[in-house]
């Protein structure tokens, strides 16, 4: 069996962790062992990072350290987790990859998306996953969502323009990328939304 490589995308609070749950169930019904990775994280070294980034004291960080920052703890996690588990035909999913750095660092913080994905091809190789769905959802509802959690990191932080931004940036790459980049509408209940992550799957890796 080859292995499948399948990213989750959206902004904060659009579910992401609900639907990976569900595609986890999805894909061992199907035979798959699962691995599931998120970022900034997934290994000792990148979680480490992940602290790094993430903690609201540092608000000296600048733009280009923070883009180096994500990149380098993806890097980590392609040599250490998923290009391994691919080779073993494992299917991996993984909550946020390159289309958040494109659109947090290109579009949110102005950096540009080509120096995003420039820098990223250069960390990650051959490495790329052949779905990306996009939990739509708008900004505003995303952050509405993740305020009744306690504690905002330094990214939730940033202001509304921000984060609008951000969604405004996934839907520009969703129409430049849409072979693979699936833009599903998040206000759907739970289950619609697995029904339609699980359409596209089968179209891809199952059909043909
Ligand atoms: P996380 O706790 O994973 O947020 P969520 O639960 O919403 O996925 O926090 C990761 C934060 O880092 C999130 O605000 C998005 C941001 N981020 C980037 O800015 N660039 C990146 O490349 C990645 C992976 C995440």
């Amino acid at each position: 069996m080859e292995g499948i490589f399948i990213t989750m995308e959206g902004p904060d609070g659009s579910g992401k962790t609900t639907q990976i749950d569900l595609l986890k169930k999805y894909l061992e019904s199907r035979g798959y062992d699962i691995v599931i990775a998120r970022e900034p994280g997934g290994t000792a070294i990148g979680e480490v990072i992940r602290e790094v980034i993430l903690n609201p004291a540092h608000k000296e960080m600048s733009h280009m350290t923070e883009l180096l920052l994500y990149a380098s703890a993806r890097a980590q996690l392609v040599s250490q987790v998923i290009g391994p588990a691919l080779l073993e035909g494992k299917a991996v999913i993984c909550d946020r990859f390159v289309e958040s750095s494109a659109v947090y660092q290109g579009i949110g913080r102005g950096l540009g998306v080509d120096t995003v994905y420039e820098v990223n091809n250069f960390a990650l190789g051959d490495v790329k996953p052949k779905l990306t769905i996009f939990m739509d959802l708008d900004a505003e509802e995303g952050i509405k969502r993740k305020k009744k959690q306690a504690n905002l990191d330094r990214m939730e932080m940033e202001d509304m323009t921000f984060h609008k931004r951000v969604v405004e940036g996934y839907r520009k790459l969703a129409t430049l990328y849409p072979e693979r980049i699936v833009p599903i509408d998040a206000t759907l209940s739970i289950e619609e939304i697995h029904n339609r992550i699980v359409e596209e799957v089968e179209k891809r890796f199952f059909m043909g």
